[in-house]
C-alpha cells in the first residue's frame, strides 16, 4: 500500500475560534488563545487544526461574512498573531487549515460597496444583480438560508442582489473571470504564508442556474422545518458548471506541495462524490456528513458506510464527520453513552476523521437564554431549534472561573456542568471520554491498519455493528459497536483462533483474550486484534 499523505493518515480538529480560548478578557476567543492551547491539541494527538473564519468581518454571521480576505479581524488578533500561530503549529509538527468562504462576501466588503454603487461600476458584475420581476417583486422564488427571500432590493440602482444566506452576505458571481482570479489570489496569499490547506465553505453553491429558473416546491417540507426547505434547491445549488471552478481551485493548490482542499458539501452520496472530480482533480476531501444525517441505528449506520465505500470513485479518499459548528452536539443527538461509541466509530472507519472541539469532552448542546442568543438563524426563525449557538459554547478548560476560557464575560454561556466537565478534570480521569479519545487517536496513529487499511463489513446483527480493518502487513482488527442498550454476544470470524482486546470504550478490558465469541455491553464498543488460525 502506498504511503499515506498527512491528510489521509491524520486526524483533523475543528476549532470555532470565538469559543476556544480568550487571551484578552473580552469574552471572545482569539488567535493568541489558540496558541496557548496548542500543547493540549498536541497531547490529544490530532494532526491538523481547521479554524473557522478569522478574517475582518462585521460578524453578521460570525465571520462567515468577510470584509477582507487577506487580513485578520482585530477581535482575533493581527496578521502577526496569525503568523506566530502558524509557526507554532508547524513547530509541533501539526498542520493548519483555514476556512475559505468564496460563495459570498460581507455587504461591507469594498468589492460589494463598489458593485452596489452604480450599474456602470466595473465591479457590478462581480455580484448577482437582476432586474425586478414585472410586478416589481424579486427576480425568482429562491429563498435564503436563515429565512426570507434570497433577493434584496437596492433602491438606489433599482435591482435586486442575490444572497444564499443573510442579506449582509451577497453572493459573488463565480461566472465572472475577474472574481475567480481575485479569489485564487486570496488562496495564494495564504498558501504563500504557509497554510496547509482550506476547508471551503458551501462549495456546492458557488454557481447558480444561468437562466435563474424558479426552484420547485419540496413536497416533503413540514412547518417545523427551516423555511428554505420549502423548495428543492435545484437551480440555486450543485449546478454542473461548479465542477470546473473546483478544479481551478485545486489547480491553484497543486502548485504548492502537500496542501489539502476540503469542501463543505451537503448532498446525497451520488452527487457528493462527484466533487472528487473526474480524474481526482477537484476536492481531496468532499466532507462526508452521513454520520450527522443518518439515524443512530446499527443497520442504518452499517448501510451508509457500505454505500459510501461503494460510491467512492477510484482514488477517492474517504472521510467522516460527527459534528461541526452548524450541527447539534453529538452527545445530545445520541446521548452521552453512545457518544463514546460514536468516537470509536469515527476513529476506526476508513478515511480521515474530523473532530469538532469539545466533542472529546462529551459536551452537550447548551441551552441559550433568549437574551443571550447570538446566531442570526435563531433570531430570524426563532423557536424551531435551528439556532447554532448551543453547539458553539466556550471550551471548558478547568474548574476556575468561566472554566479558564475567559477572565471576562463569555460571549456565550458555558456548559452548566463546566466545573466537572472540563479538560483538567477529564484528563485526570483515566476512564473519561477524553481519555478514550486520546487512546483512540493514539491507536489510530500506531496502527497502519486503522489509518490506511481496508474496510471490510461484517454481519451486523441487532444493535451491534461489526467490521474489520485489514492491512497486508499487520494483524486484522475487529471492531464491534453496540448501538443499543442491552448486552449482546458477538461471534469471532470463523478463521479467527482468538482475539485480544486492544480497547473498549469503557477502558477496562485491555488485553482480555477472547475465543469463539465475546460479550459487548450496552453502549460499548470494542477493538480486537485477531490471531488467524
Ligand atoms: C456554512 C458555514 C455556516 C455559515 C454558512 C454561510 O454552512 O458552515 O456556519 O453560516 O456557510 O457562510
Ligand atoms: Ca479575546
Amino acid at each position: 500500500m502506498a504511503e499515506a499523505l498527512w491528510w489521509q493518515r491524520g486526524v483533523i480538529y475543528q476549532i470555532y475560534p470565538r469559543s476556544f480560548q480568550d487571551s484578552n478578557a473580552d469574552g471572545i476567543g482569539d488567535l493568541a488563545g489558540i496558541r496557548q492551547r496548542l500543547d493540549y491539541l498536541w497531547g490529544l494527538g490530532v494532526d491538523a487544526v481547521w479554524i473557522s473564519p478569522v478574517y475582518p468581518s462585521p460578524m453578521a454571521d460570525f465571520g462567515y461574512d468577510i470584509a477582507d480576505y487577506c487580513d485578520i479581524d482585530p477581535i482575533f488578533g493581527r496578521l502577526g498573531d496569525f503568523d506566530r500561530l502558524l509557526a507554532e503549529v508547524h513547530a509541533r509538527g501539526l498542520k493548519l487549515i483555514l476556512d475559505f468562504v468564496p460563495n459570498h462576501t460581507s455587504e461591507q466588503h469594498p468589492w460589494f460597496l463598489e458593485s452596489r454603487s452604480s450599474r456602470q461600476n466595473p465591479k457590478r458584475d462581480w455580484y448577482i444583480w437582476r432586474d425586478p420581476a414585472p410586478d416589481g417583486g424579486p427576480p425568482n422564488n429562491w429563498l435564503a438560508n436563515f429565512g426570507g427571500s434570497g433577493w434584496t432590493f437596492d433602491g438606489a440602482t433599482g435591482q435586486y442582489y442575490y444572497h444564499a444566506f443573510l442579506q449582509q452576505q451577497p453572493d459573488l458571481n463565480w461566472r465572472n473571470p475577474e472574481v475567480r482570479k481575485a479569489m485564487y489570489d486570496v488562496l495564494r496569499f495564504w498558501l504563500d504564508r504557509g497554510v496547509d490547506g482550506f476547508r471551503v465553505d458551501v462549495l456546492w453553491l458557488l454557481i447558480k442556474d444561468e437562466q435563474f429558473r424558479d426552484n420547485p416546491p419540496n413536497p416533503a417540507w413540514q412547518p417545523h422545518q427551516a423555511a428554505i426547505e420549502r423548495l428543492v434547491q435545484r437551480y440555486s445549488a450543485d449546478r454542473p458548471e461548479v465542477h470546473a471552478v473546483v478544479a481551478e481551485m485545486r489547480a491553484v493548490l497543486d502548485t504548492y506541495a502537500d496542501r489539502v482542499l476540503i469542501g463543505e458539501i451537503y448532498l446525497p452520496l451520488k452527487w457528493l462524490v462527484a466533487y472528487y472530480g473526474k480524474g481526482m482533480n477537484e476536492a481531496h476531501l468532499p466532507f462526508n456528513f452521513q454520520l450527522i444525517l443518518t439515524a443512530w441505528e446499527a443497520q442504518a449506520i452499517a448501510r451508509i458506510v457500505a454505500d459510501y465505500e461503494a460510491a467512492l470513485p477510484p482514488g477517492g479518499w474517504p472521510n467522516w464527520v460527527l459534528g461541526n459548528h452548524d450541527q447539534k452536539r453529538i452527545a445530545s443527538r445520541i446521548g452521552r453513552p453512545q457518544a463514546r461509541v460514536a468516537a470509536m466509530l469515527l476513529l476506526t472507519l476508513r478515511g480521515t476523521p474530523t473532530l469538532y472541539y469539545g466533542d472529546e469532552l462529551g459536551l452537550e448542546n447548551v441551552a441559550i437564554p433568549a437574551d443571550r442568543v447570538q446566531d442570526p438563524w435563531e433570531k430570524n426563525e426563532p423557536g424551531l431549534g435551528l439556532g447554532r449557538d448551543p453547539a458553539r459554547t466556550p471550551m471548558p478548560w478547568d474548574a476556575s472561573q468561566n472554566a479558564g476560557f475567559t477572565a471576562g464575560f463569555p460571549w456565550l454561556p458555558l456548559n452548566p456542568d463546566h466545573t466537572t466537565r472540563n479538560v483538567a478534570s477529564l484528563a485526570a480521569d483515566p476512564h473519561s471520554i477524553l481519555s478514550l479519545y486520546r487512546r483512540l487517536i493514539a491507536l489510530r496513529r500506531d496502527r497502519a491498519t486503522l489509518h490506511s487499511g481496508n474496510y471490510v463489513a461484517s454481519h451486523t446483527e441487532g444493535d451491534v455493528m461489526t467490521f474489520e480493518r485489514r492491512h497486508d502487513q499487520e494483524p486484522t482488527l475487529l471492531v464491534a459497536l453496540n448501538l443499543g442498550g442491552s448486552l449482546q454476544r458477538v461471534a469471532l470470524p470463523d478463521d479467527a483462533k482468538e482475539a485480544r482486546v486492544l480497547l473498549s470504550t469503557e477502558l477496562d478490558r485491555d488485553g482480555e483474550v477472547v475465543r469463539a465469541g465475546f460479550d459487548v455491553r450496552p453502549a460499548e464498543g470494542i477493538i480486537l486484534e485477531i490471531s488467524q488460525t
